[in-house]
């Protein structure tokens, strides 16, 4: 079997404006019957290929063919002819018309003040094919944009355009006339036309695409089927590295009534953090951001019991406890999750399973004698939990990646079932899939009353995990921070601004 000969073909095409090479020796193919989606950063030079298309730009270089024969003359008018239409980011519409007269401009002459009875036959039939619900007589003026978008289309339907493109069509439509704009195009390729669709939303883009070509920089990463692509790669395309991780969706906002685990009211330790004060409640995920050296670990190791408390307060569940150390610590269910697992948390020449095991012994021993079978299971249980690879606990830590290290580290606290966590850097130096499973753990916790204290010097995991945050300066609580309303920039501009003396703590 032939491919089917494509409706447009570009090759080699080349645009510059001015010292921007805005398309740089573009090879594409629009296939009839399909949905052929443009992905890419702002600046790609999408819109820049779909007006191409569409006859509204010249190219500098490459030639475009149509039907498989050298376009030649290339304009609006022959493009137009040649069943190209383009619904512009700009609308192109004459506000002072009407919606039917727009619809028909160019190509009905003199529609004069009353539309036409024939007209209005034709445009409702359009419509119809539309599933709009349009009055021809309204001024486009008085539409707003999602409407004005509809007009557009019709207007492409009216030309019987083959060549639909559609650039950012979604951007100022609601979820409902997303979903209706989408049946419309599936419909449209129903009909055998060809839609090019450009978007943002790479959601929509899998949903709706048949294949899906990825620009960047001007420059084509590639076409593929939908099949092939997932939002992962098709964001890897388009910035040319790989995605940072996703996150998970951030825990729910404990509420207000509900008492705090956790309260630190103005503690000092010697290790040199002064005045601190914070709440932990259960399922919330705080976040602690400042810059290394600004005390982060240092609070968090107060909270730990492994700083003596020099001034100040901390309570449990309001009540203060007398001695506060990393025993008692852990005996109320506060556990830290140190940052580097090879001097603090694990033992390497010992499997997974012991280290598991080693810090909760009471836990999988009956009658003080270990059960090496209970000891397998509930280690066997957790391994699965973290998704380590390999999933046999029996290996030597020393054999595994990085990632799986740490896993491994973060087991051995989880299996206390802790009521508090802190965890500081729980993701440094592990690979991509490492930290999506532990950004996943981290809201499995929380999602379980878990209280987790996080520290992290990648901004960006705090702000997209926590649902409560502290900037932590020179040493002190400064403010608490909204996480899912800061940008790292904003945050970095705070934290540096502030006049910190580097090295107070170190
Ligand atoms: N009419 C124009 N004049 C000057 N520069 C332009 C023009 N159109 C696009 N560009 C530049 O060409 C590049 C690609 O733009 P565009 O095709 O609009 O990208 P996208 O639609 O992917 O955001 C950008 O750097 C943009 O600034
Ligand atoms: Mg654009």
């Amino acid at each position: 079997m032939t491919a089917p000969s494509p409706v447009v073909e570009l090759r080699g095409v080349s645009k510059r404006f001015g010292g921007t090479q805005a398309l740089d020796t573009v090879d594409l193919e629009l296939h009839p019957a399909e949905v052929h989606a443009f992905v890419g950063e702002n600046g790609a030079g999408k819109s820049t290929l779909g007006k191409i298309i569409a006859g509204l730009y010249a190219v500098d270089a490459g030639e475009l063919l149509a039907d498989g024969q050298p376009a030649g003359r290339w304009d609006p008018i022959h493009a137009q002819r040649a069943g190209i239409a383009m619904i512009a980011q700009e609308l192109s519409l004459v506000p002072q018309l009407t919606v039917a007269q727009n619809v028909f401009l160019g190509i009905e002459s003199s529609v004069g003040g009353v539309l036409r009875r024939d007209l209005r036959r034709r445009f409702l039939a359009l419509s119809e094919q539309a599933g709009f619900d349009l009055d021809p007589d309204v001024p486009v003026g008085e539409l707003r944009i999602a409407q004005q978008q509809k007009v557009e289309i019709l207007r492409a339907l009216a030309r019987d355009a083959r060549v639909i493109v559609m650039d950012e069509p979604t951007s100022s439509l609601t979820a409902h006339e997303t979903a209706q704009l989408h049946d419309l195009i599936r419909g449209l390729r129903e009909q055998g036309r060809t839609v090019v669709y450009v978007s943002h939303f790479l959601d929509a883009v899998l949903e709706v695409s048949d294949r899906i070509t990825i620009l960047r920089d001007g420059v084509k990463v590639r076409t593929a089927p939908v099949a092939q692509e997932t939002k992962q790669t098709m964001v890897a395309g388009m910035l040319g590295r790989e995605l940072s991780v996703t996150f998970p969706p951030r825990p729910a906002s404990t509420p207000n009534e509900t008492p705090p685990l956790l309260e630190l009211d103005m503690v000092s330790t010697a290790s040199g953090i002064s005045d601190v004060s914070l709440i932990v409640k259960p399922g919330e995920i705080v976040g602690l951001l400042g810059l290394v050296g600004s005390g982060r670990s240092e609070i968090a190791h107060a909270i730990a019991g492994a700083d003596r408390i020099t001034a100040g307060s901390l309570r449990l569940e309001g009540r203060e406890p007398a001695d506060w150390s990393v025993r008692r610590a852990i005996d109320a269910g506060i556990v830290m999750v140190p940052e580097s697992r090879h001097d603090q948390g694990l033992i390497l020449q010992r499997s997974v399973r012991e280290n598991i095991s080693l810090a909760f012994l009471d836990r999988v021993s009956r009658f003080g004698v270990i059960s090496r079978r209970r000891e397998r299971s509930r280690a066997q249980e957790l391994a699965d939990a973290l998704e380590m690879r390999p999933r046999r606990v029996e290996l030597e830590i020393a054999g595994l990646s990085g990632g799986n290290q740490q896993k491994a580290l973060l087991g051995k606290w989880l299996l206390g079932e802790p009521r508090l966590v802190i965890l500081d850097e729980p993701t440094r130096g592990v690979d991509i899939g490492a930290k999506a499973t532990i950004y996943h753990l981290i809201a499995d916790l929380a999602a379980r009353g878990v209280a987790v204290v996080l520290i992290s010097s990648e901004h960006e995991e705090v702000l997209n995990l926590a649902t409560r945050a502290y900037t932590v300066i020179d040493g002190t609580v400064r403010d608490e921070v909204d996480p899912s309303r800061l940008e790292v920039s904003d945050l970095l501009t705070q934290l540096f601004e502030t006049d910190t003396k580097p090295g107070a703590l170190a």
